[in-house]
Protein backbone atom coordinates (compact mmCIF):
# COMPACT_ATOMS: atom_id res chain seq x y z
CA UNK A 1 0.00 0.00 0.00
CA UNK A 2 1.53 3.81 -0.94
CA UNK A 3 0.92 5.84 2.11
CA UNK A 4 2.02 9.74 1.17
CA UNK A 5 3.25 11.34 3.91
CA UNK A 6 1.35 14.48 4.56
CA UNK A 7 2.83 18.36 3.92
CA UNK A 8 2.55 18.65 8.01
CA UNK A 9 4.11 15.32 8.23
CA UNK A 10 4.67 15.03 12.51
CA UNK A 11 7.99 13.67 12.09
CA UNK A 12 8.85 15.94 15.92
CA UNK A 13 6.15 14.47 17.94
CA UNK A 14 4.12 11.11 18.96
CA UNK A 15 1.83 11.74 16.50
CA UNK A 16 1.66 9.79 12.75
CA UNK A 17 0.55 11.72 10.43
CA UNK A 18 -0.66 9.62 7.11
CA UNK A 19 -1.50 11.91 3.89
CA UNK A 20 -3.30 10.26 0.87
CA UNK A 21 -3.60 6.77 1.02
CA UNK A 22 -4.04 5.01 -2.81
CA UNK A 23 -4.95 1.73 -3.74
CA UNK A 24 -2.81 -0.29 -4.32
CA UNK A 25 -2.63 -0.96 -8.37
CA UNK A 26 -3.08 -4.69 -8.03
CA UNK A 27 -6.08 -4.37 -5.71
CA UNK A 28 -7.58 -2.28 -8.32
CA UNK A 29 -7.15 -4.68 -11.12
CA UNK A 30 -8.53 -7.64 -8.93
CA UNK A 31 -11.47 -5.52 -7.82
CA UNK A 32 -11.84 -4.35 -11.62
CA UNK A 33 -12.12 -8.85 -12.82
CA UNK A 34 -13.84 -9.78 -9.83
CA UNK A 35 -17.17 -7.96 -10.72
CA UNK A 36 -16.37 -7.68 -14.70
CA UNK A 37 -15.75 -4.32 -14.86
CA UNK A 38 -13.48 -4.49 -17.41
CA UNK A 39 -15.90 -6.28 -20.01
CA UNK A 40 -18.31 -3.87 -18.60
CA UNK A 41 -16.21 -0.47 -19.82
CA UNK A 42 -15.94 -2.29 -23.27
CA UNK A 43 -19.21 -2.77 -23.74
CA UNK A 44 -20.31 1.17 -22.94
CA UNK A 45 -19.60 1.42 -19.22
CA UNK A 46 -18.81 4.45 -17.88
CA UNK A 47 -16.01 4.60 -15.14
CA UNK A 48 -16.14 7.62 -12.56
CA UNK A 49 -13.45 8.00 -9.53
CA UNK A 50 -14.61 11.30 -8.13
CA UNK A 51 -11.45 11.64 -5.60
CA UNK A 52 -9.27 9.84 -8.01
CA UNK A 53 -6.03 10.68 -6.25
CA UNK A 54 -3.22 9.63 -8.62
CA UNK A 55 -5.87 7.58 -10.64
CA UNK A 56 -5.36 3.85 -9.76
CA UNK A 57 -8.60 3.04 -10.22
CA UNK A 58 -8.63 4.63 -13.63
CA UNK A 59 -5.33 2.92 -14.47
CA UNK A 60 -5.89 -0.52 -13.96
CA UNK A 61 -8.59 -0.67 -16.57
CA UNK A 62 -5.43 0.35 -19.45
CA UNK A 63 -2.93 -1.97 -17.24
CA UNK A 64 -5.61 -4.87 -17.75
CA UNK A 65 -5.87 -3.89 -21.16
CA UNK A 66 -1.47 -3.99 -21.59
CA UNK A 67 -1.50 -7.44 -20.15
CA UNK A 68 -4.34 -9.08 -22.45
CA UNK A 69 -2.81 -7.33 -25.61
CA UNK A 70 -5.24 -4.48 -27.04
CA UNK A 71 -4.31 -2.28 -29.17
CA UNK A 72 -4.23 0.83 -26.20
CA UNK A 73 -5.44 3.41 -28.66
CA UNK A 74 -8.95 1.50 -29.97
CA UNK A 75 -9.49 1.47 -26.22
CA UNK A 76 -13.03 3.47 -24.94
CA UNK A 77 -11.08 5.77 -22.95
CA UNK A 78 -14.00 8.40 -23.65
CA UNK A 79 -15.75 7.03 -21.21
CA UNK A 80 -13.19 7.65 -17.84
CA UNK A 81 -13.83 10.46 -16.16
CA UNK A 82 -12.30 11.38 -12.97
CA UNK A 83 -11.81 14.11 -10.53
CA UNK A 84 -9.41 15.11 -8.05
CA UNK A 85 -9.15 17.95 -5.70
CA UNK A 86 -4.91 17.92 -5.38
CA UNK A 87 -3.02 19.35 -8.12
CA UNK A 88 0.27 17.32 -8.04
CA UNK A 89 -1.68 13.76 -7.67
CA UNK A 90 -3.70 15.25 -10.76
CA UNK A 91 -0.74 16.12 -12.95
CA UNK A 92 0.83 13.04 -11.98
CA UNK A 93 -1.91 10.84 -13.10
CA UNK A 94 -1.83 12.41 -16.72
CA UNK A 95 2.22 12.17 -16.28
CA UNK A 96 1.90 8.58 -15.54
CA UNK A 97 -0.67 7.34 -17.97
CA UNK A 98 1.69 9.07 -21.00
CA UNK A 99 4.93 7.52 -19.83
CA UNK A 100 3.63 3.90 -18.94
CA UNK A 101 0.51 3.47 -21.53
CA UNK A 102 1.57 6.62 -24.45
CA UNK A 103 -1.99 7.24 -24.94
CA UNK A 104 -3.07 10.84 -24.11
CA UNK A 105 -6.82 10.77 -22.14
CA UNK A 106 -9.40 13.33 -23.06
CA UNK A 107 -8.52 16.43 -20.73
CA UNK A 108 -12.21 17.57 -20.34
CA UNK A 109 -12.97 13.90 -18.89
CA UNK A 110 -10.91 14.78 -15.72
CA UNK A 111 -11.27 18.14 -13.37
CA UNK A 112 -9.02 19.24 -10.67
CA UNK A 113 -11.45 20.50 -8.40
CA UNK A 114 -13.39 19.92 -5.60
CA UNK A 115 -16.18 16.95 -6.60
CA UNK A 116 -18.67 18.90 -4.37
CA UNK A 117 -18.22 22.04 -6.16
CA UNK A 118 -17.62 20.62 -9.73
CA UNK A 119 -20.05 21.51 -12.29
CA UNK A 120 -21.58 18.73 -14.54
CA UNK A 121 -20.16 18.60 -18.14
CA UNK A 122 -24.36 19.19 -19.19
CA UNK A 123 -25.80 20.78 -16.37
CA UNK A 124 -28.03 23.45 -16.96
CA UNK A 125 -29.02 26.61 -15.04
CA UNK A 126 -32.32 27.80 -13.99
CA UNK A 127 -33.18 31.41 -13.88
C1 LIG B 1 -7.97 7.84 -0.29
S1 LIG B 1 -7.39 8.75 -1.73
C2 LIG B 1 -8.03 7.63 -2.96
C3 LIG B 1 -7.57 7.91 -4.35
C4 LIG B 1 -8.05 6.93 -5.41
N1 LIG B 1 -9.50 6.89 -5.51
C5 LIG B 1 -7.53 5.53 -5.16
O1 LIG B 1 -8.34 4.65 -4.83
O2 LIG B 1 -6.31 5.33 -5.30
C6 LIG B 1 -8.57 10.06 -1.69
C7 LIG B 1 -8.30 11.20 -2.66
O3 LIG B 1 -9.44 12.02 -2.64
C8 LIG B 1 -9.05 13.35 -2.82
N2 LIG B 1 -10.15 14.18 -2.34
C9 LIG B 1 -10.56 14.35 -1.06
N3 LIG B 1 -11.63 15.16 -1.00
C10 LIG B 1 -11.92 15.50 -2.27
C11 LIG B 1 -12.93 16.32 -2.85
N4 LIG B 1 -13.84 16.94 -2.11
N5 LIG B 1 -12.96 16.44 -4.19
C12 LIG B 1 -12.04 15.82 -4.97
N6 LIG B 1 -11.05 15.03 -4.47
C13 LIG B 1 -10.99 14.88 -3.14
C14 LIG B 1 -7.76 13.44 -2.03
O4 LIG B 1 -6.95 14.52 -2.48
C15 LIG B 1 -7.12 12.07 -2.30
O5 LIG B 1 -6.23 12.12 -3.39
Amino acid sequence: MSILPSKNSASHSNTLAIGAVFTPLEWAIFAIEKYNLFEKWLQGATIFDPTMGEGNLLEAFLKIAQDKGYDLTTLPIDNLFGVELNKQFFHNFFKKIATKYKIKLPANNFKNSDIFFCPLKNSTTSS
